[in-house]
């Protein structure tokens, strides 16, 4: 097969049972090109992507490679027309190294790949994309950016001219997204074209030549990126423009919620994660706690909802010491978490809608008497989370693991939000949303606040820190390099403190 110079879908339609998700779509994508693909939360940007990958076979459309017609009944025949995928969840095998890993992918018998040709094709698409990787290493040792690049040289690899991104940079701190960008940047000048899936506005603008935007299956908007802006591409895709600040009560904080004192946790890999760190959030406050990830935020978060015991210091919530991991006793005393990892531990994939809306309160009135569960009110509370928190379904008796990535979260959220906690402690709670599902969380977040909650809000999205939080803390390699407020301290000098730095506080 000749090298993709233009590769087109033409009147591409894919329904599921219930759902239309791609209605008569046309795209089209030349040699060089870095396209993005934006829309919000079920908009069909997956499952187009997963047609051209044959992953899913179209109802309906033709896919057409240098104006040839195609036939993608799988990824073994997209791969062999030159198409790559890079999934949001890598699907590296863990144990393995990076050389095993890229190896797997081919048809010869990894056995008898000669490792030196392999090994040498590794190092020379290294060198020419930047993609810096150590291929003896086995993956669980890599971070989240190494295992993408390991990713894209599999893909590589494998002389994928075209290579699909589905939201690529929600796993990635700063430093690795400009990477990262740099790469896609060198692979367009050498003639790849690139289709970027992103809900980050400023991403699309900065990397991409084009854009397209979908809205409920339909393909709505198309521009090159020198005609639009962030105003533009939001009205684009949700018909209005976001808001660049949230209204806030002018409250003072109240008592203490949650008061942690000397705590020391130690990582999965027994090394310290979390250093002798205290730290009071009070009702009426949000705490923002900055930083890039992997510094001990998740071990930290982990031990305040009882999932992780630490081995020294005291937690308190309200008064009460959590001191032993607990999960239950931590619920009980009014914590709810929305954790990083939510497709994995938010949810139960095979359990229908309302059975996952009242997870970890199934046992609680009304939805369940001493005797039985009270369907009518489970039923009932799941449809009002729909309604609420924009869940894009076509019901509630639905698996969940058919809903798009990000009406998940925003299920997720509903449940642990709308419990009315005293304590919320949500890790990147806008990670994978739209910029409307965004914009409606960090309000439901102030209003939870605003009601008397107290929050702590871990993500490593300086606007979104700023915009939201009564104070920020910077947590570097397990401590905080300082405690601010938003008004008090710029981006900058919070970015600073990310890498290390103090800075005088007040
Ligand atoms: N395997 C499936 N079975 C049933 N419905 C599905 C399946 N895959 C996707 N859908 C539905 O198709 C629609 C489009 O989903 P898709 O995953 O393509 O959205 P998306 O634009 O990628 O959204 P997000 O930004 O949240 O990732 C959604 O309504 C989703 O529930
Ligand atoms: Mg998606």
């Amino acid at each position: 097969m000749n090298r993709i110079l233009c590769l087109e879908m033409r009147g591409i339609s894919k329904s599921f049972v219930d759902v239309k998700a791609n209605r008569d779509i046309n795209l089209t994508i030349s040699s060089g090109e870095i396209l993005g693909l934006l829309g919000e939360n079920g908009a069909g940007k997956t499952t187009l992507m997963n047609i051209l990958y044959g992953l899913y076979r179209p109802d309906d459309g033709e896919i057409l490679v240098n104006g040839e017609v195609v036939k993608l009944r799988n990824p073994k025949d997209s791969m062999r027309v030159g198409i790559g995928m890079i999934h949001q969840h890598f699907m590296l095998v863990e144990k393995h190294t990076v050389l095993e890993n890229i190896a797997l992918g081919y048809d010869e018998a990894p056995f008898f790949f000669p490792q030196r040709t392999l090994r040498k094709r590794i190092w020379e698409l290294s060198a020419q994309y930047g993609l810096d990787v150590d291929p003896d290493k086995p993956i669980w040792e890599l971070s989240a950016g190494e295992q993408q690049r390991v990713e894209i040289i599999k893909a590589l690899s494998r002389k994928a001219d075209l290579l699909i991104m589905d939201e690529p940079t929600s796993v990635l701190t700063p430093q690795e997204t400009e990477e990262l960008f740099d790469i896609l940047r060198k692979m367009s000048s050498g003639g790849h074209s690139v289709i970027l899936i992103s809900h980050k506005l400023e991403e699309i603008l900065n990397i991409c030549n084009r854009v397209m935007v979908l809205r409920k299956g339909l393909l709505t908007g198309e521009a090159r990126i020198e005609e639009v802006d962030k105003g533009k591409l939001a009205v684009m895709m949700i018909g209005r423009q976001i808001a660049a600040a949230y209204p806030k009560a002018d409250i003072n904080p109240g008592d203490v919620v949650l008061e942690v004192t000397g705590l020391d946790v130690d990582s999965d890999r027994g090394l310290p994660a979390v250093r002798h760190l205290s730290l009071q959030v009070h009702r009426h406050e949000i705490l923002g706690i900055a930083g890039v990830s992997g510094n001990g935020q998740q071990e930290l978060v982990e031990t305040i909802t009882g999932l992780r015991q630490p081995l020294s210091g005291s937690i308190l919530m309200k008064g009460v010491p959590l001191d032993h991991a607990d999960a239950r006793k931590a619920h009980t005393l009014g914590i709810t978490h929305v954790p990083e990892e939510r497709i994995k531990y938010g949810i139960v994939p095979n359990l229908l809608l309302y059975e996952n809306s009242v997870l970890k309160r199934h046992r609680d009135a009304p939805f369940s008497s001493w005797i039985q569960m009270n369907y009518g009110a489970i039923k009932d509370h799941a449809g009002k989370l729909v309604d609420s928190f924009q869940v894009d379904t076509p019901s509630i008796n639905v698996r969940v693991k058919n809903l798009s990535g990000g009406n998940i979260q925003k299920l997720i959220l509903g449940r642990e939000i709308s419990g009315g906690p005293e304590l919320l402690v949500a890790a990147h709670p806008t990670y994978g949303l739209d910029v409307g599902a965004t914009e409606y969380i960090r309000k439901q977040i102030i209003e939870l606040r605003d009601s008397g909650g107290a929050v702590l809000l871990i993500s490593e999205d300086l606007d979104e820190l700023f915009m939201v939080c009564d104070r920020i803390a910077v947590m570097f390699e397990g401590r905080f390099m300082g405690q601010v407020t938003p008004e008090s301290c710029t981006v900058e000098e919070i970015g600073l403190m990310m890498t290390g730095s103090t800075i005088q506080e007040e």
